[in-house]
């Protein structure tokens, strides 16, 4: 579970709130999308949630762990791909599973059976002597999916996965995200591929200039004034035109 309590974090000496008291639970088992215009406060967001950042204000939990009070438990349990494939470019592909792997102390036998599942599953077999420098966007990007994965997280988190993957690779993850929740775990991820989040998402999230402005299921997203029977892109493009926040009739959680 994560949960965000009246998150805050503001830039440019606190003129700039780029997220502004964000509240938002996300449950076990569930995939929930986060989703909003470029600069609304999605990747801020989650490197809060990750440890990366720091928030001015309110607390986030994850399976109920302070991200500020012991942010490197959170990061033992949690898995975290950020949106620019940026990576160490001289070690092997392998060279560099095995570090992270030593990072995350997993076990000889669970890391042989995940990196080879993982690699096998992403067509990245055949690459994993070659130095990360000649890697395509794509493979580095199922590269980090790989490292993310293999240590067997509670809580995903990913910034926008889908850019750079092809079809099939889109497909694979797809599936490996709804596996993970099957698992009773906790998966968090921000896209602008909207027939995307509509399709696999169980709740999705609306952020719009830092403040949360829809959050619900997609029958719950229709119920809001005007939006019954629509897409999720024309829900989302009208919600984010005018800047108002919605209610929905469901809680931003299930709790
Ligand atoms: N280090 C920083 N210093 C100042 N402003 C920043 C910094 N990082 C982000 N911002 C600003 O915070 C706002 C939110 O940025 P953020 O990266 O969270 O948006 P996003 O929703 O992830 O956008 P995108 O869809 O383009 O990835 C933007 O206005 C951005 O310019
Ligand atoms: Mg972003």
């Amino acid at each position: 579970m994560i949960e965000f309590k009246r998150v805050s974090k503001s830039y440019h000496d606190g003129k700039i709130k780029v997220v502004d008291e964000l509240d938002l639970t996300v449950n076990p088992g569930e995939i929930f999308g986060f989703l909003g215009p470029n600069g609304a406060g999605k990747t801020t967001t989650i490197k809060m949630l990750v440890g990366l950042l720091t928030q001015d204000e309110g607390s986030i939990k994850v399976t109920g762990i302070d991200t500020l009070t012991d942010s490197l438990a959170v990061k033992k349990i949690t898995g975290y791909v950020p949106d620019q494939p940026e990576i160490y470019e001289k070690p092997t592909g392998m060279e560099y599973l095995n570090f992270i792997a030593d990072v995350y102390r997993v076990p000889a036998g669970t890391r042989a059976r995940n990196i080879s599942r993982l690699l096998e599953t992403f067509e990245l077999t055949g690459a994993t002597g070659d130095l990360i420098q000649s890697y395509s966007h794509g493979m580095r990007q199922k590269l980090l999916l790989t490292a993310a994965l293999m240590h067997e997280p509670e809580v995903l988190v990913l910034d926008e996965p889908m850019v750079g993957l092809n079809p099939r690779s889109s497909r694979l993850l797809k599936e490996i995200m709804r596996d993970h929740c099957n698992r009773g775990k906790t998966l968090f991820f921000s896209t602008h591929v909207l027939e995307v989040a509509e399709k696999i998402c169980d709740r999705i999230g609306i952020i719009n200039q830092g403040k949360l402005i829809a959050c619900g299921t997609m029958d719950e997203l229709h119920r809001t004034p005007h939006a019954e029977g629509k897409s999720l892109e024309n829900i989302f493009l009208e919600l984010t035109a005018n800047h108002e926040p919605v209610s929905v009739t469901g809680k931003n959680s299930n709790q």
